[in-house]
């Protein structure tokens, strides 16, 4: 069914305390807004539409890095929810399909709720997803009779006998686009809080002869986020959430409670993942790769058999190819390292190729940054580059290449070629002897000094 999407983030969101709109505080390295727009994607929306109010122009941004195609409208009061919805209607005026109302600061709806509210409409005119909420507290009540709903009541309006109700309101409503605004137009401010309530339109659907049901989800997905106390309940369900997949899709981890996920990890089949591994967003680890523990890996790609760490740092436009190794403290930026290369000690590999099966020895340094640009290195297949080399970029070294241990490589070494750049060693014989014979001496007339 042809559907809207439209996502409200126009409140300041007070009890976090911060100077970021609510709904840019990040869960699992990605902003909450874009959790709910990626929830709304699965429906494939023809028009996703942020109502921002609140630091908009940063509510934009982010919006339009999740989806080029959002358009963000602004709600200059936060005068209700309806009135929040209502800015929407301008884009939407010409259109025959289904609105989708999320809030941005509700980031766990999953697509299989979504898409059995979907069904529900086959039946209804409107949709409201509602839980069994442990502690109904301030949630909306859900009034029902049968799988009718009848009327949403908010908790400050509500009596008794409607606040012991434990089916609450979620926020999410699904309707035709038209009869959602016609009935918004219709909603006033009369009520304990003064707001014009989103919630209203089902009791004048009702008395209009439509129908309204309520589709239900666990308590978990409907969770949303007021403060920073909820901001790290969310990021710890979160992760609970990717870890359980994780294991299920047959990833091993050693010490699940342990592994950090972005929002967007992915782990190909019999991966092993040790303790204490962070993944930032953006990153794709296929099968059979082993992450060894306390790594940290951010907008990379990890092939087939790859081996990387303990503590090994792989950032943004890292490719690892099949089974190369990154050992212990090395940092690999924006690099391709090839099939069975080896990086394997305290380096720094940045703006560069490796070929495949080349080796890397310990302490090497691509100097990538001249401190005003960026420069790659190039360094070819089964290359041996001696410890402690720096590359100096731009500068390429051919296949089969050498460098000796200590070189500061400045120009290009051609393939097959053995390139030293260091101060040649000069040997003094018996100097080694003397020189303790005098230290030694020195230090002995310095004691006697001292008694
Ligand atoms: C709302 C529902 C309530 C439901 C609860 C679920 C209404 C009247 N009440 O209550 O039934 O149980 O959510 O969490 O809809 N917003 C705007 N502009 C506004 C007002 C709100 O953009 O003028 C946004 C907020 O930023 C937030 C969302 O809408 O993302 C919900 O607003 P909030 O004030 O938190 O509603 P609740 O009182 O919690
Ligand atoms: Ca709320």
């Amino acid at each position: 069914m042809a559907t809207a999407l439209i996502v409200l983030a126009a409140g300041r969101g007070t009890r976090m305390k911060s100077d970021l709109p609510k709904v840019l505080h990040p869960i699992a390295g990605a902003p909450m807004l874009a959790h709910a727009m990626a929830a709304g994607a699965t429906l494939d929306p023809d028009h996703v539409i942020v109502v921002a109010g609140h630091g908009a122009e940063a509510v934009r941004k982010a919006a339009l890095e999740c989806d080029a195609r959002a358009r963000v409208v602004i709600q200059n009061e936060q005068l209700g929810t309806a009135n929040a919805v209502d800015q929407a209607a301008p884009l939407l005026a010409d259109y025959d399909g289904d609105a989708l109302v999320l809030y941005g600061d509700t980031p766990f709806i999953q697509p299989e709720t979504l898409e059995r509210m979907q069904s529900a409409r086959a039946d209804h005119d409107i949709v409201v997803l509602g839980f069994e909420a442990a502690d109904p507290g301030r949630y909306g009540r859900l009034v029902t009779e049968g799988d009718t709903l009848d009327r949403i009541v908010e908790f400050k309006d509500a009596t008794p006998a409607e606040s012991a109700i434990s089916l609450c309101n979620s926020g999410v409503i699904l309707a035709p686009a038209r009869l959602l605004f016609e009935l918004i137009s219709q909603v006033t401010n009369d009520n304990a809080s003064g707001e014009y309530y989103l919630t209203d339109i089902v009791a004048l659907a009702r008395a209009r002869g439509f129908s309204a049901t309520a589709a239900t989800c666990d308590e978990t997905e409907t969770m949303g986020i007021n403060s920073r106390a909820e901001l790290a309940i969310a990021e710890s369900a979160f992760q609970a959430r990717k870890r359980a997949e994780a294991l299920e899709n047959g990833v091993t981890l050693t010490a699940p409670d342990t592994v950090q996920f972005g929002h967007d990890t992915y782990l190909g089949r019999d991966c092993l993942v040790e303790p204490y591994v962070v993944f930032g967003p953006g990153v794709t680890v296929e099968t059979g790769a082993h992450i060894r523990a306390f790594s940290h890996l951010e907008g990379c790609h990890v092939a087939r058999g790859a081996v990387v760490g303990p503590y090994a740092r792989l950032r943004p436009g890292t490719e690892l190819s099949e089974d190369a190794r990154i050992g212990n403290f090395v940092e690999v930026k924006n690099a391709l390292i090839g099939e069975a290369a080896k990086v394997n000690h305290l380096s720094y590999i940045g703006d560069a190729q490796v070929g495949e099966a080349s080796n890397i020895g310990a302490g090497t340094i691509t100097c990538n940054y001249d401190g005003v640009g960026k420069h790659e290195t190039i360094i070819g297949a089964r290359v041996f580059v001696g410890s402690n080399t720096m590359l100096v970029a731009p500068v390429t070294l051919g296949d089969e290449a050498m460098t000796g241990s200590g070189s500061v490589i400045t120009r290009d070494v051609a393939a097959g070629a053995l390139a030293i750049a260091r101060a040649e060693q000069v040997e003094k014989p018996g100097m080694a002897r003397k020189l303790f014979e005098t230290l030694r001496s020195k230090a002995s007339r310095r004691s006697k000094v001292a008694e």
